[in-house]
């Protein structure tokens, strides 16, 4: 990591440019970064990326429960950008044992914080501990109540440990659903078949529902929680903010 890079400055001074500045200056200054992609709309990281640099890092976290449609395109994605995408999978004893306990709906039940912790969260703590910095794709709009804050750039209070300080860049933080999908569009970007079935924000199956016309993208994830704290622990520092 580059000893003068600092985050809160350069999340100021970055704050009203495009997605590609950001990323070309994630990428510049941190050789072992990664792309976390939910195989959703974010993979306009990946074309992005793809135009600065050709050797992307991008990693997936294969929960076991997203919709057959995500893997398929998350392998889309793989061969039409012809890249290495490392799929992570939960630690099988801790699953095991979390289905044998509470069945494989006990989110309904009491909430999603159990479940997402096994299946993205410590995937994700053990993924990170091997990076310098990693690329999301959050953005302000997708979340009034938790996402209103996101800067385009930095340190990572939930993940940095005292031996790895981790640097968490977020370029499209302030572009709009509009955006993105304008993005998608005009560059032939490839999109999950979800979004063509009323899918906005796309999680696991059992978790995401479409939306109806003028909900938010938001309200069809974990419906059955409070609206304010729908954070799975991927993005868990922005509850703090
Ligand atoms: S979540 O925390 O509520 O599930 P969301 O679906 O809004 O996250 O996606 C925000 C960003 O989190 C994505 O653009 C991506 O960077 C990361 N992310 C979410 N889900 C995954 C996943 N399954 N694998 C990798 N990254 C993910
Ligand atoms: Fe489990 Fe739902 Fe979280 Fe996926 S989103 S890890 S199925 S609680």
């Amino acid at each position: 990591m580059s000893t003068i890079f600092n985050p809160e400055k350069l999340a100021n001074e970055y704050e009203n440019e495009s997605p590609e500045k950001i990323i070309k200056l994630a990428l510049e200054n941190f050789n072992n970064i990664a792309i976390s992609f939910s195989g959703a709309e974010d993979v306009v990281l990946i074309d992005i990326a793809k135009k600065i640099q050709s050797d992307v890092k991008v990693f997936s976290l294969d929960t076991g429960r997203l919709h057959a449609e995500t893997y398929r395109f998350i392998e889309q994605v793989r061969e039409h950008y012809k890249i290495e995408i490392d799929v992570l999978s939960p630690d099988t004893k801790s699953l095991q044992e979390f289905v044998y306990k509470k069945g494989l709906y006990s989110f309904y039940k009491d909430g999603h914080k159990e479940c997402c912790g096994i299946r993205k969260v410590v995937p994700l703590r053990r993924k990170l501990s091997t990076l310098n910095a990693w690329i999301t794709g959050q953005r302000k709009d997708q979340s009034p109540g938790t996402r209103i804050t996101v800067p385009v750039v930095e340190n990572d209070g939930a993940f940095s440990t005292p031996e790895n300080k981790l640097m968490k860049f977020n370029p499209l933080s302030n572009w709009s659903s509009t955006q993105v999908w304008e993005y998608i569009r005009s560059n032939d970007v490839p999109f999950n078949n979800l979004h063509e079935q009323g899918f906005i924000s796309i999680g696991c199956e059992p978790c995401t529902r479409p939306v109806l016309p003028n909900q938010h993208e938001r309200e069809g994830r974990w419906w059955w929680e409070d609206a304010t704290q729908k954070e799975c622990g991927l993005h868990a520092g922005n509850l703090k903010k």
